[in-house]
């Protein structure tokens, strides 16, 4: 069983500091770190660590940044045979973090070299996968091309539409899972009230809440699963890639929607409590050993 991730593996250039600098203003930080981030790289790190084959298809550039990131994948036991490398500089992102929440601008760089063309080159490994995650970061002919080869092979998707883009409803339509925070929702579904739209999607839709959880319409009712309380929250970036990382990983072993949420929720927590965005993607064992690991979850 295998989880294919198809999208951003860029450079995450942190800087902390204790309040933001309003427009033209000048304020000191306070600390400098690089990390590897990439919405795709980091939903890929949070299925491998939780002990699945995971295969990353990507593209990097022919920078130093661009090795150090596919050696980083690799580290992390994923398959990096699709990577791409160009003739551009590798994604980056400038991370603005004041106390462990962030704002982030995104420069797309060598992301945004992968073609439709890389995509049906990829066809025999959308095939062999028990399920495939793509998100925003990469171009939206990208995207749509994945869904459509992806349905026509019958294999599960789980679309995860960061950062915000419009697409029409008939990719909506065609993939398992669509995963959106409630400002991608807005631009998915602009002028219309969540629950009216989460009726419309049983078991697909999920609409996730940040700190108070993920809301998603069962065919019965609406649920809200709470998030689980942080004391130290240290980075909240990639949460939402570890969610869906997590989410995927609990779906493909057979959990429940519902179970597969609340697990999703618990590696989401544990994720924040250290810097960067996979830094504290946490391995299944981490999972297993925290107080609120759900014994009916019943992982290996
Ligand atoms: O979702 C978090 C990620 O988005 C970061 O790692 C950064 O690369 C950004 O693009």
């Amino acid at each position: 069983m295998k989880i294919t991730v198809i999208g951003s593996i860029s450079t995450d250039i942190i800087v902390e500091a204790s309040v933001a600098p309003m427009v033209g203003e000048t304020v000191r930080g306070d600390k400098l770190s690089f990390s590897y981030g990439g919405k795709g790289a980091n939903q890929a790190i949070a299925v491998s660590r939780l002990g699945v084959e995971t295969e990353m298809i990507g593209s990097v550039g022919q920078d130093d940044f661009g090795s150090r990131l596919v050696r980083n994948l690799d580290e992390n036991s994923i398959n990096t045979k699709c990577i791409k490398i160009v003739e551009r500089h590798s994604g980056t992102a400038i991370i603005q973090l004041i106390k462990g929440d962030n704002s982030i601008i995104y420069i797309p760089g060598a992301n945004e070299e992968l073609t439709i063309d890389d995509i049906e080159n990829v066809r025999d490994d959308l095939e062999s996968s028990s399920f495939v995650i793509i998100q925003n970061e990469v171009n939206e002919g990208v995207v749509k091309r994945t869904i459509d080869i992806c349905d026509e092979l019958n294999v599960p998707t789980l679309y995860n539409p960061a950062p915000a883009r419009q697409i029409s409803e008939k990719y909506i339509d065609k993939v398992s899972y669509l995963t959106p925070n409630e400002t991608e929702f807005k631009v998915l579904f602009p002028n219309q009230s969540v629950e009216a739209v989460l009726y419309r999607y049983p078991l697909k839709l999920i609409v996730t809440l940040g700190e108070k959880g993920a809301l998603f319409y069962d065919g019965a009712e609406i649920k809200l699963i709470a998030a689980y309380k942080v004391e130290n929250v240290v980075d909240t970036t990639g949460a939402g890639d570890c969610f869906n990382g997590a989410f995927a990983v609990a779906r493909m072993k057979g959990l429940e929607v519902e179970q597969a949420i609340k697990f999703a929720n618990l590696a989401a927590s544990i994720s924040i409590q250290k810097l960067g965005a996979q830094a504290g993607s946490p391995t299944l064992n981490e999972i297993k050993e925290h107080i609120q690991y759900e014994k009916e979850w019943d992982f290996e």
